[in-house]
């Protein structure tokens, strides 16, 4: 908590609001999630994997992407490298993504784990994997 990061108005307010919209849409989130597979030229089966980060709702996590300031750090909506690694194309796994955003890293990343829980982690997993080059 004495974390430099916290001191940051960017996303702190993010931490105590925001969280709640996301028990709304649990329904619609499978759905979402094997549509936008599919627009991924990718079979919603094969998108389905081992990893408990799976199965997130990608269009909630570009949400939340916005509303903590994820944008500040990884440029574009990550499609670029800025403070932080370009997302796009990443190779690192569901598990080392879901640490890294719930835990940070020391100096360079805020810790988010206490704003979000897994369903959230879950869906910025899936907007990670669904972010394409923009098309302009
Ligand atoms: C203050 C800038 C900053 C913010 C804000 C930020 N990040 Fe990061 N992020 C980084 C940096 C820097 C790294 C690389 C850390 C390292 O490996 O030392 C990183 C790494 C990552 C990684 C691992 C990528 C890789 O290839 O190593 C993911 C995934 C990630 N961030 C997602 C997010 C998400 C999602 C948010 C918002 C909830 C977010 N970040 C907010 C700076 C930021």
């Amino acid at each position: 908590m004495s974390d430099r990061a916290g001191a940051s108005p960017a996303w702190s307010p993010f931490k105590t609001g925001g969280i709640v919209l996301m028990r709304f849409r649990l329904l619609g989130a499978g759905l979402l999630a094997a549509g936008i597979s599919a627009l991924n030229g990718m079979p919603a089966a094969l998108a389905q994997n081992d990893s408990p980060y799976a199965g997130g709702d990608a269009a909630r996590g570009k949400q939340i992407f916005a509303s903590n300031g994820c944008g500040w750090c990884h440029e574009d909506q990550g499609r670029k490298a800025g403070r932080g690694p370009q997302l796009m194309n990443t190779k690192r796994s569901d598990d080392f993504m879901a640490n890294r955003i719930a835990t940070g890293a020391p100096g360079r990343m805020p810790a988010f784990g206490q704003g979000l829980d897994d369903q959230g982690l879950r869906d910025l997993i899936a907007f990670i994997h669904a972010i394409r080059p923009d098309a302009g």
